[in-house]
């Protein structure tokens, strides 16, 4: 049960990276859009954060507060690629500040899921 929890975190983490590492790769590029590999890698961590969210393979207490601000942020994130990718489509090009907070509020759930 603890080794199938450790896969499922490793999963998470795959997704994490997934999500990141695409919107590493377009800033640094300078090219301010979102792309699907960013859709997959938040579908995979969330999928994944929502398993580890129930208290199986464990011997210590979830902080539920911790997971439901990281849940809200996981929705904000979805949000913005949902409506930055369709206005994408629609007019060609993303607000800037909608490609920020994607890669702001990836961070901040990591940063929040280790130093909390
Ligand atoms: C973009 C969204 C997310 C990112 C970037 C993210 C990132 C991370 C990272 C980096 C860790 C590893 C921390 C460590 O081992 O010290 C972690 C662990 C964890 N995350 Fe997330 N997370 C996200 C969303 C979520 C969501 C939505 C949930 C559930 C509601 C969740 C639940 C968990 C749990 C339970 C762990 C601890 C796993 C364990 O050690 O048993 N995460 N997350």
């Amino acid at each position: 049960m603890e080794i199938l929890r450790h896969v499922v975190v490793l999963l998470h983490l795959v997704g994490f990276a997934i999500l990141f590492g695409a919107w590493v790769a377009e800033a640094v590029s300078r090219r301010i859009r979102f792309t699907r590999v960013m859709d997959w890698g938040l579908a995979l961590a969330g999928l994944a954060g929502l398993i580890l969210a129930a208290p199986w393979g464990i011997e210590y207490e979830l902080n539920y507060v911790k997971l439901g601000i990281k849940l809200g942020i996981l929705v904000v994130i979805g949000a913005l690629l949902g409506i930055g990718s369709a206005r994408q489509r629609r007019t060609g090009s993303l607000p800037s500040a909608m490609f920020w907070l994607v890669g702001i509020l990836t961070l901040t759930n990591a940063a929040i899921a280790v130093l909390w």
